[in-house]
């Protein structure tokens, strides 16, 4: 193919960029056409968000050079970028929420008249951006009172107003309901009639693949392939993300699930808000049991009810045949349960401290040894598990978690709930944001915890992941199980169907 004569929107050459001790970028290319999307792949820590930081110039380069429109830039923050017509929605989001939606989209440039802010302009103008986009959001409702999907869209369409020439989306999915991917793919093709290049970074494969023409891939900072993604297929692309053959993406079962029920739930009633309802189920011994479910159906507040994060109302919970309270989050620890929560980037870290920090904190009780000292050699030897079980990507174990990248922050925390002690591992989206390569990791340590006898409830959006590694998925629908189902003899079809299901 002839590639010479082709006109990019941005090229990245050669961008090399080093941290105390970490080589994050060496030697990087990208090239963006206009009118496509470009995918930036790679695993956890492989450098995608700092090479896009040296776009924005959150990071200056130590070396290398950026071509945007066949102009040589360097931007030297988010804004003079934005101004160019080069706008990003974070991995992380950023946004002030005591303020209105419209002032969060046009912060930095809002419209005045003199010097008195027009309001009425300001409406009207996101307005109209909203319309275009298909959003029915009030501009004047305060960021604080939508959900962090809303959050998103707003990212998205703040992105999109700044007449974008480039965009960049990082991890953009991540926390959307499926309607609204959809929605976010239309807004996405719109955007490409335009002339708009997109640099979309994702995990997720089978998105990927249907999103994007170009596919770059990026390994320990390494620049490793540039192609069209129609040439190839996704075992191709996970051997070049990861580097070596990853012929099954799901481990062999290796866990047997017995009929003796470890954990009965009957009846159970939340107190406050929208919540789980009248649910009757049971976890076996050796069972890794999966809940289903669109956004919205509670499959969260389920377990944070049954893990005491949120009161109860009636309704029993039965562990080995006795009735326990599991009235607080230290209750149910005490009663041998864990729960790994879905945001655990926002809640769990202390960005400040180090990796053997964040990975013991939760577990202390557990490095007393018998003289009341604290057994450091023991936190060393676990912190170490973590970093090798989960392939956390870092120097050294002293490394502040906040400088890690957020899909191996993600691993720590869960690192963090796999060395307590416990005998019901309750998991919320728990890959989510994490590499395939790692993905194989938490799959095989899910099944390895059940086949000592243990139970796991699993609760996943990505139907491959539940086929691939349950045994039984429970569907839920409204707060209430609308089914459960034996996962050898479902279909992708029986599940939805049940979600769907008005309860
Ligand atoms: N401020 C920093 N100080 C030190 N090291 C850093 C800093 N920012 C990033 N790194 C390191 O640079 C490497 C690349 O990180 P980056 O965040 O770019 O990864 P990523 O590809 O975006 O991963 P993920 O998929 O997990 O988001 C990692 O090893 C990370 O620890
Ligand atoms: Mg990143």
């Amino acid at each position: 193919m002839e590639r010479k004569d082709e006109q990019y929107i941005l090229q990245m050459k050669n961008i090399v960029k080093t941290f105390p001790g970490v080589r994050a970028l060496d030697q990087v290319n990208l090239n963006v056409r206009p009118g496509t999307v470009h995918a930036l792949m790679g695993e956890n820590g492989a450098g995608k968000s700092t090479l896009m930081k040296c776009l924005f110039g959150i990071y200056v380069p130590d070396s290398g050079e950026i071509e945007f429109k066949g102009e040589k830039v360097q931007f030297t923050n988010p804004k003079q970028a934005l101004d160019h017509g080069v706008s990003m929605v974070h991995q992380e989001l950023n946004q002030v929420p005591e303020i209105s939606v419209m002032e969060n989209i046009w912060m930095g440039r809002i419209p005045k008249t003199g010097i008195i802010v027009d309001d009425t302009r300001m409406y009207e103008d996101t307005k109209k951006i909203f319309e275009n986009l298909d959003l029915q959001i009030d501009p004047r409702e305060k960021i604080s009172h939508l959900s962090v999907s809303r959050r998103q869209m707003i990212e998205i369409a703040k992105a999109v107003s700044a007449e974008a020439k480039v965009v960049v989306l990082d991890e953009p999915t991540s926390s959307l309901t499926e309607t609204e991917v959809k929605h976010l793919f239309r807004i996405i093709k719109q955007l490409k009639k335009q002339g708009c290049g997109i640099i979309y970074i994702s995990h997720k494969m089978e998105e990927i693949l249907e999103i994007s023409d170009d596919v770059t891939v990026m390994r320990d900072g390494q620049y490793i392939y540039s192609g069209r993604a129609n040439e190839m297929n996704t075992d191709q692309l996970i051997a070049l993300i990861v580097g070596r053959e990853l012929t099954n993406r799901f481990p062999e079962k290796i866990n047997v699930p017995q009929t003796k029920a470890l954990l009965k739930v009957e009846h159970l009633n939340g107190l406050y808000g929208p919540t789980v309802t009248d649910a009757t189920f049971e976890l076996r011994k050796g069972e890794v049991l999966g809940i289903s479910g669109l956004m919205g159906s509670r499959r969260t507040e389920t377990v944070e009810t049954i893990f005491g994060l949120r009161l109860k109302d009636s309704g029993t919970i039965e562990k080995d045949g006795k009735v326990i309270g599991n009235y607080n989050a230290r209750e149910a620890i005490d009663n041998g349960f864990a729960l790994i929560t879905e945001d655990r980037r926002q809640s769990g870290i202390f960005a400040g401290l180090d990796i053997e920090f964040n990975s013991t904190i939760a577990n202390m009780n557990r490095y007393a040894n018998s003289f009341g000292m604290i057994d450091r050699k023991k936190m060393v030897k676990d912190t170490k598990w973590v970093i090798d079980r989960l392939r956390v990507k870092t120097s050294a174990q002293s490394e502040k978690i906040g400088n890690l990248s957020g899909g191996n922050q993600q691993k720590v925390i869960m690192g963090r709930w796999l060395l307590i002690d416990s005998q019901i591992m309750m998991l919320d989206e728990p890959t989510r944001g994490i590499d395939v390569g790692a993905k194989y990791e938490i799959y095989q340590l899910v099944m390895e915890y059940a086949a000592k006898g243990n139970g796991v409830i699993f609760i996943s959006s990505e139907m491959p992941e539940l086929l691939g590694i349950t045994d039984r998925i429970m569907v839920m629908s409204n707060g209430r199980v609308a089914g459960i189902v034996d996962t050898a003899a479902t279909s992708q079809e029986e599940i939805l169907k049940l979600s769907a299901k008005y309860l």
